[in-house]
């Protein structure tokens, strides 16, 4: 699963269906040379996403180049000459340099031996940050509140495994759930810091992935929200589909919202158009899912897995939070706290008034 935003419509509403139709064409012949295995292309608001199969393995150099090239297309074929807004926005070099990771596209990875059956969802948000992914991740590995079968399956008895990546010091630490679950917490509840990386079942059975980058510490300055993506497999001694998706029927806050500097609801949404543009205050932060079977490394779906009256109530509540929140205005916690907005234009603000601060 590899993501960038090169480019949008209506400033950072959406992308343009020509973007999607350059990528699709671009992964198509990818296909038919045995690149890779199959492909799905879809968006999150303005993140064109890739969803990939293919037997190379984890951080695999022509894996990497292919996404990268794929989003050269898409910004030199549609993004330029339509002078879409914040063209090529995620593409922070000019030249590919072996490892798409720090180069600007987001990437979540996940290596497996396909069981008898596998399903696989796929979550891709806009407007937020990779530690938007913490808290349903924890709720869907470790709260028998949300998933039943911690409880009722004996396979998930033995709980699951977090590795935990410290984006500052660039630093990661693997803790056991439910021994070490308020270890866990105490690092995951700072999500713009502490942010999960990876799950895996006791046995060492992969069950998560999600993207890690962090735009603005690779940049040193504000280029745009780092949006994530996150890879999940569900059933067979894993959580159901379902506790998965319970997951996120409470939009919890996030950070991410306009301009990168606010908190906000994270609204699960359909992937079709009607829910999948991102307007009001460009958001709120949006979660969009696909579910698919793995069935010999083919794509066999997708499920657009939030077209369901069910989150009807989740997307109310998430414009409810929206409009308490942007009361706020220029308040934190609607705004995010100063060293968030250390990457952000902001200082540029303080640094005018500088002078004129007089000691007391
Ligand atoms: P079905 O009986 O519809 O297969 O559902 C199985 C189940 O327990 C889902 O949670
Ligand atoms: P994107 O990261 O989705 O481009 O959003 C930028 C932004 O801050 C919009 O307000
Ligand atoms: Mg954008
Ligand atoms: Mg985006």
């Amino acid at each position: 699963m590899i993501k960038a935003d090169v480019g949008s419509v209506a400033g950072h509403t959406t992308v343009h269906p020509q973007q999607i139709e350059v990528a699709r064409h671009f992964l198509e012949e990818a296909r038919q040379r045995g690149a890779i295995s199959d492909y799905h292309v879809t968006h999150a608001g303005d993140d064109v996403e890739l969803i990939m199969t293919h037997g190379m393995g984890e951080n695999h150099p022509s894996i990497h180049e292919l996404a990268w090239r794929c989003f050269k297309e898409v910004t030199e074929k549609v993004s330029r000459p339509l002078k879409l807004y914040a063209a090529g926005q995620d593409l922070l070099s000019e030249a590919f340099s072996g490892n798409i990771k720090g180069m600007g596209p987001g990437i979540a990875e996940l290596e497996f031996t396909e069981r008898q059956s596998d399903p696989v969802l796929i979550f891709m948000a806009d407007k937020t940050e990779p530690g938007a992914w913490n808290l349903p991740l924890f709720k869907i590995f470790a709260d028998p509140f949300n998933t039943a079968g911690l409880i009722i399956d004996p396979k998930l008895h033995e709980g699951f495994g977090f590795t935990v990546l410290d984006v500052i010091d660039n630093i990661t630490v693997e803790l056991k759930c439910p021994v070490e679950m308020y270890d866990l917490l105490a690092l995951i509840g700072t999500p713009a810091r502490y942010v999960i990386e990876k799950v895996r079942r006791s046995d060492g059975l992969p069950a998560a992935a999600a993207s890690t980058t962090r735009l603005s510490l690779i940049a040193g300055k504000y280029v745009g929200k780092d949006d994530p993506v996150c890879i999940i497999r569900a059933q067979y001694g894993l959580p159901a589909a379902g506790e998965v998706l319970e997951a996120f029927a409470f939009p919890h806050l996030v950070a991410g919202w306009m301009r990168g500097s606010h908190h906000g609801p994270l609204m699960p949404s359909s992937v079709n158009d009607l829910q999948n543009r991102v307007s009001r205050f460009d958001g709120p932060p949006r979660v969009v899912g696909l579910g698919f079977q793995v069935s010999d490394a083919k794509l066999i779906g997708p499920v657009d897995l939030f077209a369901d009256p069910a989150f009807d109530r989740t997307r109310e509540t998430a414009s409810l939070v929206a409009d308490y929140m942007r009361r706020h205005g220029p308040f934190m916690p609607h705004r995010l706290g100063p060293e968030e907005m250390e990457y952000t234009t902001l200082p540029e603000v303080l640094k005018k008034l500088k002078d004129r601060f007089r000691k007391v």
